[in-house]
């Protein structure tokens, strides 16, 4: 039998068949479109798709997100109310299955962890890694991080952000599609405060190119390495998930760590 919610043996409740439009697929747990097409970004960096969640995940998803989650939907966001203290706040996008995500909040439980993504079962593996380690710097949010960062966070709220692994988008007609581009980048800097850092690891050399070329020429970033260049993967970032499939493919991994630069 399988153990998905979404199966036509599911415990699921409320079934997409008789699910009225728009209603969450888990009652308080993350909604199908918080920020609603008022904060609509048309370009988006990921591709929806829907994706069966176990009941396992599900069952993290309803009792753990009225406690740890947050919907994208473009609301103000205080991140001492949401962690319940002053810690430094990590923004890490598109965790995946959250499994690295797990790992370095359980190294480094001085800092909080700000995880986004819009994968529905992987924001139950997380909430429930979380959950089995007893890791209380976690928030899981559902939603476009492009709308969190334009909408809901002040200048200089987040210690750091890392982006691992981000969608490739190989495709040249796609490539507007990255994430990692120079308005983006403006973005960032405006909420990263001064000496915070970004760091990013792509297994795409193409996009790792471009990575290195808009972060190198941005006037708010400086390479943490003088010779400038890739970094070596810092001893913090775990294995991930899409790391091992794309280093099975024979796939070079580049690390860039960049730091935003301290005005005097
Ligand atoms: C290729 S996966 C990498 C996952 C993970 N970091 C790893 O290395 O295993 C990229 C993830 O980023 C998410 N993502 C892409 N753009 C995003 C955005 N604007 N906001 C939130 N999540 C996004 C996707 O949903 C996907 O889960």
């Amino acid at each position: 039998m399988s153990d998905s919610i979404d199966s036509a043996s599911s415990p699921d409740p409320t079934p997409a068949a008789v699910r009225p439009k728009g209603a969450p697929r888990f009652p308080g747990g993350p909604q199908a479109d918080p920020a609603g097409s008022h904060f609509e970004r048309r370009i988006r960096s990921f591709q929806p798709r829907r994706s069966r969640v176990t009941a396992g995940q599900g069952d993290a998803l309803r009792r753990l997100w009225p406690k740890w989650g947050l919907d994208i939907d473009g609301r103000a966001l205080r991140l001492g109310e949401l962690f319940g203290d002053d810690r430094p706040v990590v923004l890490e996008i598109g965790f995946g299955m959250g499994e690295a995500t797990a790992r370095m909040a359980a190294d480094d439980p001085g800092t909080n962890i700000l995880a986004v993504d819009v994968h529905t079962p992987g924001q139950g593996n997380l909430l429930n890694l979380a959950d089995q380690h007893g890791l209380t710097n976690i928030r899981v949010a559902n939603g476009d991080a492009i709308i969190l960062l334009r909408e809901m966070l002040t200048p200089d709220a987040l210690d750091g952000l890392r982006v691992y692994f981000p969608d490739p988008w190989p495709k040249k007609r796609h490539h507007k599609r990255r994430l990692i581009q120079a308005e983006f980048l403006d973005l960032v800097a405006d909420r990263l405060r001064p000496g915070g850092l970004v760091h990013c690891a792509t297994d795409w050399e193409p996009y790792a190119e471009q990575m290195l070329d808009v972060l190198s020429t941005h006037p708010e970033f400086e390479n943490t390495r003088p010779e400038g260049g890739y970094a070596p993967r810092p001893e913090f970032r775990p294995l991930t998930r899409f790391e091992g499939q794309g280093l099975e493919k024979g796939h070079v991994v580049n690390d860039l760590l960049f730091r935003r630069v301290q005005h005097s």
